[in-house]
């Protein structure tokens, strides 16, 4: 299953740790590139030192104008999930989601416009009580992916983690 994500607004006050977080955990939990509206553009460095040393070829473009991607993205057969509070439960979703080829996901940073309620194929709520774009993603995530994710070892990483119970292992690829 392919999947990006799209992340429209930003407070006011700039929220740039909550956008990082927004983009960490979307190519940590499996989708390949993110949008962002109105987001500092150091992001685009700090996922890039991300890429260099842990792997993985995930992108993150900064966008003016959410209404064009979400139309292209819907014309290259993307089906269109947006993650609200408001909508149907994430438990009842899930089955048709799962079985869904090519996903957007829309989140939001505050209130969203009503027309993105309108054009979702999918408005999708993990509960109906609010919290953070953060967790409702990851939550998707790894609903549409069941944990495979977490799994996934990249070719092209300086750095590979060794899992243990204690302590630290890290393999460092380009010398051990
Ligand atoms: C801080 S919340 C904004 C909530 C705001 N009151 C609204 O009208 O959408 C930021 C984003 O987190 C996501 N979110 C928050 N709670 C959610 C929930 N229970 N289910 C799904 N997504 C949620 C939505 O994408 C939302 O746009």
């Amino acid at each position: 299953m392919k999947i990006e994500v799209l992340r429209i607004g930003q407070r006011l006050v700039r929220d740039d740790r909550v956008t990082t977080h927004v983009a960490l955990v979307s190519r940590a939990f499996g989708a390949s590139k993110i949008f962002m509206c109105d987001a500092n553009p150091d992001i685009k460095g700090t996922i890039s030192k991300v890429n260099r040393m842990w792997g993985s070829d995930f992108e993150v473009e900064i966008i003016e104008n959410w209404k064009e991607v979400i139309r292209l993205k819907k014309k290259d057969s993307f089906k269109i999930v947006h993650l609200t509070m408001y909508g149907e439960s994430i438990n009842t979703a899930q089955p048709d989601l799962r079985k869904e080829d090519k996903i957007l996901i829309v989140v939001g940073a505050e209130k969203v416009p009503r027309e993105v309620y309108d054009v979702a194929d999918y408005n999708v709520a993990v509960g109906n009580q609010p919290h953070s774009e953060i967790s409702a993603l990851a939550i998707l995530l790894d609903r549409l992916l069941r944990g495979q994710q977490l799994q996934k070892k990249y070719f092209n990483a300086e750095r590979e983690i060794i899992p243990t119970k204690k302590g630290k292992r890290v393999m460092n690829k380009t010398t051990d």
